[in-house]
């Protein structure tokens, strides 16, 4: 196979930001994917319980409400510019994706039906609204089929299982990218107009996450050894439902189907945190929530977990209390099949993972890290910043969950990730297209080659005492520890110094595999470093931010300071392995920052 190739805009990560790119670019550039993973496979795939959207469909709802409720659920910290810009788009976006074929969950009458979800609220009531459009629980799996199949009717070139393991820049412009073809082991030089990076998280780096194996930060990973800055990495969100000790995801939709949380005692604990919204308050409350109630002794069996219970018969006791009802104004009575329809493959998990089954009883729960508000910084178009002053990489774009917009700020809203994916894919295709059809195609590096294949060759020959897995097994027992839920001082400074020794030790790991063949031991190695590298800037950058917001839950600096941190941070990782730390304005365009109650 030839190993040079050249196309106008190429997409890295074959997810739905990736996909969505594709689509868009490919009317009017020759444009390509590169994947890492046959494109079903992606973790777009695990999104479960919607799509956020001010349809209305089922009540009055407005974009306008959505945009408040996405910079409130930020901590003030999202650009509020563009979150305007995603939530005024979103509404189309859906019905985009409803005519691309999507087979969305239904109103009695038709419509695209929706669901309550943590942080959405009615904006004069303060109630939840209904706004996440929704298919079961398989929302991204959906998605992720509807948007290949439209790849595939429009005839997109696909590289799948082929890793990008650089990013080639000629005078700061990008030219293309290298990959390794995960069959044969040989490196590929793509050269391109326009490079798209959809790479999707890192969530790899702890213990307990929902995140797939494949989330390893190859991207923004990738931009830091080119000397690209990320920005706002201390902010990772926390998932207050992962199935206990697994992590695996169990969507918020069941609480928004009426599940409740449950202590030791049988208290609805989230009465005391959060008395209006409750158990639909916004992740960072829910997942802190958990922790506290832990700390006060009330975990189940003094094994830091919490129920949720979602039995009908609970959800139809709590409903009453809570006044709820269904849209025609009747009272809110739900059945064990009518819970099953909602929620299938929760309850599938459930009876797999647990033993449970979700209708008969409570189901254990913790914290699960789930998603990455930081990442490459972009603009609203997609357009990758290289600095604090807002400066672009010419040719160079990003979306999705590696990308920093930044819409979620300092914490996501539950949705949002699915409508940040599909918006910025959009766009960032569009405008790489833009790019490309004015732009000379730039001139390759001398040695295109060289760095990644310098880096691969180090870690194959490596003879070093060290072991790849247990490096990584003590990276992220020690995030989870250290870099988790609730941090302090002394807490990320321990952090600081293990990552920068596992750094160090992981200069000196053998790899047992010497093949080139499917060398997932070699690829697993470098995913590996990626992480480490990104792990080492997360918890810097936590150390550096003293105060708490968001997902960002300083013990040692409790109260949000807006004085001196209402700023994102960018980080910068020298070859030394030093972290180097700069903050450029949020802009706040209409939401003046104010304390969050819910
Ligand atoms: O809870 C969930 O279904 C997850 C959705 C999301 O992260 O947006």
């Amino acid at each position: 196979m030839d190993t040079l190739h050249t196309y106008d805009v190429l997409v890295i990560g074959g997810g739905g930001a990736g996909l969505m790119a594709a689509l868009h670019a490919a009317p009017r550039a020759r444009t390509a994917v590169i994947s890492k993973l046959y494109p079903l496979r992606s973790h777009t795939g695990a999104a479960q319980g919607g799509i956020g959207a001010a349809l209305g469909n089922v009540e009055e709802d407005r974009w306008e409400w959505h945009a408040y409720d996405t910079v409130k659920g930020s901590d003030y910290l999202g650009d509020q510019d563009a979150i305007d810009f995603m939530c005024k788009e979103a509404v189309q976006s859906v019905y985009d994706l409803e005519h691309f074929g999507l087979p969305f969950s239904r109103t009695p009458d038709g419509r695209i039906a929706q669901r309550p979800f943590g942080g959405h609220t009615n904006n004069e009531t303060g109630k939840p609204v209904r706004r996440s459009c929704y298919a079961a629980d398989r929302t991204g799996h959906m998605i992720l089929q509807t948007l290949y199949q439209q790849c595939i009717k429009n005839e997109i070139t696909f590289y799948d299982e082929f890793q990008v393991v650089d990013l080639l820049l000629v005078d700061g412009r990008a030219a293309g990218v290298v990959a390794v073809e995960l069959a044969s082991g040989e490196l590929h030089t793509f050269r391109a107009r326009a490079v798209i990076f959809a790479t999707g998280g890192h969530g790899r780096m702890w213990e307990i996450t929902s995140n797939a194996y494949s989330f390893t930060g190859d991207g923004p990973a990738v931009l830091l050894r080119r000397g690209l800055p990320v920005e706002d990495m201390e902010f990772f969100q926390f998932h207050p439902t992962g199935i206990y000790k697994l992590g695996i995801l169990i969507t918020e939709a069941v609480r928004g189907e009426g599940g409740i949380l449950l202590n030791s005692k049988g208290e609805r604990f989230m009465e005391k945190y959060a008395p209006k919204i409750k158990d639909l308050a916004s992740r960072d409350v829910v997942s802190r929530a958990i922790y506290l109630e832990t700390r006060a002794g009330n975990d189940i069996n003094g094994q830091r977990y919490m129920l949720l219970d979602v039995r009908p018969e609970t959800v139809n006791r709590y409903a009453a209390l809570d006044g709820r009802t269904r849209p025609d104004g009747s009272p809110y009575v739900v059945s064990a099949e009518e819970i099953l329809s909602k929620i299938p493959d929760i309850a599938d998990f459930c009876r797999t993972y647990l033993g449970v089954d979700p209708v008969k009883q409570p189901i254990p729960i913790q914290p699960t890290a789930h998603y990455a508000m930081g990442g490459i910084p972009t603009s609203i178009r997609g357009e990758v910043l290289a600095d604090e002053t807002g400066r672009v990489v010419p040719g160079l774009y990003a979306a999705g969950e590696c990308a920093c917009v930044s819409v979620h700020g300092a914490n996501r809203l539950g949705t949002n990730s699915l409508v940040d994916l599909i918006v910025f894919g959009k766009h960032a295709g569009l405008n790489a297209a833009d790019f490309a059809a004015s732009a000379d195609l730039p001139p390759l590096p001398e040695n295109p080659q060289a760095f990644a294949g310098h880096q691969l060759a180090a870690l194959r020959g490596g003879s070093g005492k060290e072991r790849a897995a247990q490096i990584g097994r003590e990276m992220r027992a020690l995030m989870f520890d250290e870099v988790g839920v609730f941090r302090t001082e002394q807490g990320l400074e321990k952090a600081v110094e293990t990552l920068q020794d596992l750094r160090r030790r992981f200069t000196d790991i053998r790899v047992g595999d010497a093949g080139k063949a499917y060398n997932t031991a070699l690829l697993n190695a470098w995913e590996l470093g990626n992480l480490l590298d990104l792990a080492l800037v997360t918890a810097r950058a936590a150390l550096a931010r003293r105060e708490s917001r968001g997902a960002h839950a300083r013990d040692d600096y409790p109260a949000r300071d807006d004085q001196n941190w209402l700023k994102h941070s960018l980080a910068w990782l020298d070859e030394a392995g030093q972290v180097h730390l700069k903050y450029k304005p949020v802009t706040i365009t209409h939401y003046t920052p104010k304390e969050r109650t819910y």
